[in-house]
């Protein structure tokens, strides 16, 4: 049997992590015959869509604490029913955002208790982690243009909340170097593409 992989995608909102994310399902698949699972937080699928419309769309108050409980949740249908099963019969998993974003988030931009993210992020996987993490960076300036005016409620958070994530995700890439590799988002699909792919075979070679 194949070695599986579980690779997240990361960055601030607008950051393109998601096209990015298509474009290396599509050349894993169709170039090197690779069975790709493809995944988000929150929302997959099933339960994890309906905490999503939670986390993105409710209107009314809810508190940080709760938001990260909602995160969490989220987090633990996807590795149990989606992200263990694959990565355990050999398939290569790529998730949209991971532990990285509650991290990035919930602790560098809503000011929670990073080590306690970190304990809970450990209890909601199971202790799996990332084989590698692509943190797409970009100035917050672009990465709010690109989002438009059509927000979300985490997308309606202000520049300074996101300077502080895009900056977490800095700090987190610096801590974890092996792991966790930042990417320059501000350049072409292909040219960022091409790291992407430089970036999978460098961890699988
Ligand atoms: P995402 O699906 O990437 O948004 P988009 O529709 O822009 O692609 O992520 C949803 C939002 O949730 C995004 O603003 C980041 C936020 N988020 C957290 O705050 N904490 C988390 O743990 C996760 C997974 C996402």
């Amino acid at each position: 049997m194949k070695k599986g992989y579980f690779i997240t995608f990361e960055g601030v909102d607008g950051c393109g992590k998601t096209t990015q994310l298509e474009l290396l399902a599509d050349y894993l698949r169709d170039i090197k015959d690779y069975c790709v699972i493809e995944t988000r937080e929150p929302g997959a699928k099933g339960l994890g869509q309906k905490i999503r419309e939670i986390l993105l769309n409710y209107d009314g108050e809810v508190s940080s604490q709760c938001e990260t409980f909602l995160f969490l949740a989220d987090r633990a249908q996807n590795i149990d029913t989606i992200v263990n099963p694959a990565v355990e019969s050999g398939k290569i998993v790529l998730c949209d955002r991971h532990t990285d974003s509650t991290v990035a988030y919930q602790g560098y931009g809503r000011g929670l208790d990073i080590e306690e993210i970190n304990m809970l992020n450990n209890i909601a996987t199971r202790h799996r982690k990332p084989d590698l993490t692509i943190v797409f960076d970009i100035d917050v300036h672009t990465s709010m243009q690109r989002v438009g005016t059509q927000k979300d409620r985490m997308e309606a958070e202000g520049i300074e909340f996101f300077n502080s994530v895009r900056n977490g995700y800095l700090k987190l890439a610096e801590m974890e170097p092996n792991r966790i590799k930042v990417v320059d988002a501000t350049r072409s699909i292909e040219e960022i593409h091409k790291d992407v792919t430089g970036l999978f075979e460098e961890l699988v070679s």
